[in-house]
């Protein structure tokens, strides 16, 4: 039998200080998750400076705290995995400083993850049978992809953003509708009150051949008739755009990763990524996988937003595959998937 390896996994690439140990890439046995949303929800949104210094203030703790939940030492692990991006270069840094201080100390080898293969590991966490071939749809507040999941460390990105990702978008429109930062789960709510028939919103590149998205319109298109309703001084019903625009999104996200699937020949779609906690996309995604007959793996919302369990899978994998990182490994804020 091969012996078991556990991951301790740090991740702060943006506004979530997180620590976990995971075995074997799909076991959790610990995922501490310090949230700093209270603090960015004064000013709107994630403030970089901000969020490097609270990092610092909760890595070390949040760090003991997972090696505590596991009831473990740093003795019992054998890998330390981190993100070094993409991500806010000040905030990546301190967890990857950590990891790397951690890895020097303690003797272990580092292995530095792409933070979205953490986002779309978080699936072989949720299911322990699941693998690939696959196609993924991976939507956060910093990126929307489809991407066809070769094996587990060898990824292709069919399609992307051309402008803003799905998450920047909600966190927007939110914004313009007065709700608090994030936006995403706001919008998820109000949606579930709102009619999206009462008004209609443009669903760009969705007859477009490539597998890009376009939302900085679709954003356009709300602010426009929310000033044009505001200055005719007619009554607006949040509830109601937030559905409309929350279907626009969930119309083109699910169309085209359904036709990815179809196009790549793959059995299985997985999503990941914190938009994939929107219960409106879930829905839509269940009931077009079930009629195209794909099997569809989401990882539970407190797997799908940004955390360390994730990583702790992503690093696992890349360990399999022979991945070391020497201790002089930078962040890279504008990181790529296959330059990782
Ligand atoms: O993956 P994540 O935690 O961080 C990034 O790597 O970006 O994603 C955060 C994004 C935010 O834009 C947030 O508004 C969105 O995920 N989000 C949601 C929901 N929960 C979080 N969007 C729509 N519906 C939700 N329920
Ligand atoms: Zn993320």
């Amino acid at each position: 039998m091969e012996k078991d390896i556990y991951v301790l996994a740090i991740e702060s690439s943006c506004d979530e200080t997180a620590a976990a140990v995971v075995k074997n890439g799909r076991y959790v046995l610990s995922n501490v998750i310090s949230s700093q949303i209270d603090i960015h929800k004064i000013y709107g949104g994630v403030v970089p400076e901000i969020a490097g210094r609270k990092h610092i203030e909760n890595i070390d703790w949040v760090i003991q705290k997972a090696l505590d939940d596991a009831n473990m030492s740093l003795n019992d692990i054998d890998v330390i995995g981190a993100t070094y991006g993409p991500g806010l270069v000040g905030a990546l840094l301190v967890g990857l400083s950590e990891a790397k201080a951690i890895a020097y100390a303690a003797k272990k080898p580092l292995v530095g993850v792409h933070h979205i293969k953490g986002h779309i590991a978080a699936n072989y966490i949720q299911d322990v049978n699941f693998e690939p071939p696959y196609v993924a749809l991976v939507v956060s507040g910093g990126h929307t992809n489809i991407i066809y999941a070769k094996d587990y460390t060898e990824y292709e990105i069919l399609g992307k953003t051309r402008d803003d990702a799905a998450g920047e978008a909600y966190d927007k429109v939110a914004r313009a509708l007065g709700m608090p930062y994030p936006g995403g789960p706001e919008i998820d709510k109000a949606a579930k009150l709102g009619n999206p028939e009462n008004i209609e919103f443009p669903r760009a590149l969705l007859k477009d051949e490539s597998y890009d998205f376009s939302f900085s319109g679709l954003k356009s298109a709300v602010l426009n008739y929310l000033n044009k309703n505001r200055m005719q001084g007619k009554e607006i019903n949040a509830n109601d755009v937030a559905a409309a625009f929350q279907e626009s999104v969930a119309d083109v996200l699910v169309t085209k990763t359904i036709r990815a699937a179809k196009e790549k020949g793959v059995q299985k779609v997985a999503v990941a990524g914190g938009v994939a906690a929107n219960s409106y996309l879930r829905l839509k995604l269940k009931e077009e996988c079930e009629k195209n007959g794909f099997s569809l793996n989401i990882p539970d919302p407190i797997l799908c937003t940004d955390n360390a369990a994730m990583i702790g899978s992503a690093a696992y994998f890349e360990y399999k595959n022979g991945k070391r990182d020497k201790l002089d490994l930078n962040a890279v804020p504008y990181l790529k998937l296959g330059e990782d």
